[in-house]
């Protein structure tokens, strides 16, 4: 059958990023070289669980601790199945069909996706040259959902804190500050929830957390705003198990300090290597570097594949041309990366 008997609105939609896994080294998906989380895999081990109770409906021990983490309370925040779903409740709470929500070019794919799905329609503004915020140019779009990462994916940089806090304060609409990486920047508006009556803040335990299995994410806000948004939520997205592994994670802040300080020594070393390799590669303030390649991209993509490592190509896409994302490693990890990178640039000179 044809594709016409779809929604108008999201007839057009392609499968995400599903790549076919043969063992290889992951430094293509922004997650924690680490490894799993340790709290939550002791959790997992030795919890029990009555499978038969139905999860709390709106995960409050989760949301209680993470209240307590940030010094905020229970009713600021909302818990998801991913910050994945927290994206689609913003969408589904404010935007009626036809309203505009814009985001910068290049930042997270998915954004354009959810936006859809929801009926609205997608206002794109790109980015400077230095990959910042045009800020006046975003605030003319006049859109009920403002929407960026910071830092951002997958430019890594984060925008600056006095541009966001412009849109918050010029803009109509809601702003979105989506944090996936919050936890590897210096600046966060996670703790000035209550400041702004238009702000909300998307976290994720999928990246420091080193839980991305387990498909936890939160959205930060204030009280009047997440009542909004935890009634249209989905009741009991999150599930038991998950949610009482991402309780003992966030006990166990010393891992994400130990996470962010891997980051912060191997990231370095990682761009200069790959500068020495012939890659152009730009400020980050996140857990992954993008580089342009000195070679076609995908060749380098599908060269390294072969030799066991992912990397994310954004090659094809208007402003990442020639360019790829790859998550920082560990230093063997990193070593790996580099020596199958320098065995395909070299076949292909
Ligand atoms: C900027 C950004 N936002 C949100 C997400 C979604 O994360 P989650 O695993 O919590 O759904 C990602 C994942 O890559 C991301 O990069």
């Amino acid at each position: 059958m044809d594709r016409s008997i779809m929604r108008e609105t999201t007839k057009d939609f392609v499968k995400y990023y599903n790549p076919k896994l043969n063992g290889e080294l992951r430094l293509d998906t922004n997650t924690n070289p680490l490894g799993s989380n340790p709290a939550a895999e002791k959790y997992l081990k030795e919890a029990s669980w009555n499978l038969n109770g139905y999860p709390n409906t709106y995960s409050d021990g989760l949301r209680s601790s993470l209240a307590d983490l940030y010094g905020l309370d229970i009713d600021n925040i909302i818990a998801g199945n991913g910050s994945d779903e927290l994206l689609d409740v913003t969408f589904k709470t404010f935007t009626n069909a036809g309203d505009k929500s814009v985001f910068p070019v290049p930042s997270y794919v998915l954004y354009d996706y959810f936006v859809k799905l929801n009926g609205g329609v997608s206002a794109e503004v790109d980015l400077t040259d230095d990959y910042q915020l045009d800020v006046d140019a975003m605030l003319r779009q006049d859109a009920k959902v403002i929407i960026m990462p910071s830092p951002n994916n997958p430019t890594g940089n984060c925008f600056r804190t006095k541009d966001i806090e412009e849109i918050l304060s010029k803009s109509k609409g809601i702003v979105v500050v989506d944090e996936a990486y919050g936890e590897y920047a210096k600046d966060s508006f996670i703790r000035r929830v209550e400041e702004f009556d238009n702000l909300v803040v998307l976290r994720t335990l999928s990246k420091a957390y080193a839980m991305a299995a387990l498909r936890i994410g939160y959205a930060a806000t204030n009280k009047s705003l997440a009542d909004m948004m935890i009634s249209v939520k989905i009741p009991y997205s999150v599930n038991t198990i998950s949610e009482g592994a991402a309780i003992a994670a966030l006990k166990d802040q010393e891992f994400i300090r130990k996470s962010v300080e891997l980051v912060n020594e191997q990231r370095p070393k990682l761009d200069a290597e790959l500068r020495k390799l012939g890659f152009e590669t730009f400020h980050s303030d996140s857990n992954f570097i993008l580089a342009r390649s000195p070679i076609d991209h995908t060749e380098l993509v599908s060269g390294l594949k072969t030799r066991g490592v992912l990397i994310r190509d954004f090659g094809s896409k208007r402003r990442t041309m020639n360019c790829v994302r790859i998550t920082v490693g560990t230093e063997e990890d990193n070593r790996f990366l580099l020596d199958k990178a320098a065995e395909v640039i070299s076949g292909c000179r």
